[in-house]
């Protein structure tokens, strides 16, 4: 169903219990729970078996819902502006006297905070006195969930409510940018480093170099647990194909991502497809070049972890 209305008071029943609800948005799927509850939070860890140590993105409606928890600045206020709700995550300081759940941080001092655009999440946010914490509604180092039925795939019926939104319009989670002292991308994502740059007139670069600092930093993410190859030519007979460009001749181990290298369509796919081809039980994984502009990089971003098996 398309608009899930109808469970959004349902929803909110299991939230207000400290229940764990998965959430429809723009980039992924999310797996939410009230993040001022210390019962509520830890049941996300336990449920996507998630290393304690990695903090969780709280979703909400609106600034004004924010100011408790968080110190804003003239930076997040331009980039706010330009593109929430959407999928833009912010890392800010977090203020003293925040009722953040200890969990949700990991007692660290800033906070990743999101307003995600997905109707029915928002929906759902106004309806609530808190704000939600929420990663991707995916086993943690498994591929992110883009429809009801991945997060499905995920936990089974672990969930006692999974909201539907059909399925993710960008298909790859959010750009994370750090605001807490010079902007930093932490994270590439559903928002170009160059529509960033555009707005706060920077020049911000991403660096893979980076010290490794959160989950979705590391090497090791995304992955559909086979080995992947990147900017193959031609496949082995037994590799999965994975191309964005059409070819003449068919071959059933091909896998399009788009067929004319538009590079959003090929985002959007990207999740998909690696779960089709984990579940036809294809034992590796080729990778045809991929332009590293725009959803490009994010895309190979997201390859290159998901290949370190
Ligand atoms: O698109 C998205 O961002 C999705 C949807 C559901 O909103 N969420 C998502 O959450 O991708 P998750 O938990 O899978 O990835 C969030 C990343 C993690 O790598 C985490 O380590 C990092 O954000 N993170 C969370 N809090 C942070 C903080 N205070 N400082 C730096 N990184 C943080
Ligand atoms: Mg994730």
């Amino acid at each position: 169903m398309k608009k899930d209305l109808s469970n959004i008071k349902k929803a909110k029943v299991l939230l207000d219990k400290k229940h764990c609800v998965a959430i429809p948005t723009e980039t992924v799927y999310g797996l939410a729970a009230n993040a001022y509850s210390d019962e509520a939070t830890l049941r996300i860890f336990k449920l996507k078996r998630r290393p304690k140590f990695n903090p969780l993105i709280v979703h909400y409606f609106k600034v004004k819902d924010l100011i408790d928890d968080c110190e804003i600045n003239n930076n997040f206020k331009k980039l706010y502006n330009r593109f929430c709700p959407g999928p833009l995550t912010f890392v800010l300081k977090l203020k003293k006297n925040s009722k953040i759940s200890r969990h949700v941080t990991n007692g660290a001092k800033t906070l990743a905070v999101r307003f995600p655009k997905s109707f029915i999440t928002r929906n759902l946010l106004r309806s609530l006195n808190y704000p939600l914490a929420a990663p991707s509604a995916n086993i943690y180092t498994q591929i992110s969930a883009v429809t009801k039925n991945d997060v499905k795939d995920e936990f089974g019926n672990k969930i006692k409510l999974i909201l539907d939104g059909g399925r993710s319009k960008l298909g790859l989670e959010s750009t994370i940018i750090s605001l807490v002292e010079k902007p930093e991308i932490l994270r590439l994502g559903a928002i170009g480093i160059n529509k960033i740059n555009k707005v706060l007139k920077t020049n911000l670069k991403y660096s893979k170099k980076k010290k490794i600092i959160v989950s979705g930093q590391s090497k090791f993410h995304y992955s559909p647990g086979i080995p992947i190859r990147l900017n193959v030519k031609k496949p082995f007979y037994d590799e999965a194909f994975i191309l964005i460009q059409k070819r003449k001749y068919f071959d059933k181990n091909h896998f399009y991502l788009t067929k004319n290298r538009n590079l959003n369509e090929a985002g959007k796919k990207l999740y998909k497809t690696l779960r089709e081809i984990k579940k036809l039980k294809f034992k590796r994984i080729a990778v045809q070049k991929i332009p590293n502009k725009g959803m490009g990089q994010t895309i190979n971003d997201r390859l290159r972890r998901a290949s370190k098996i």
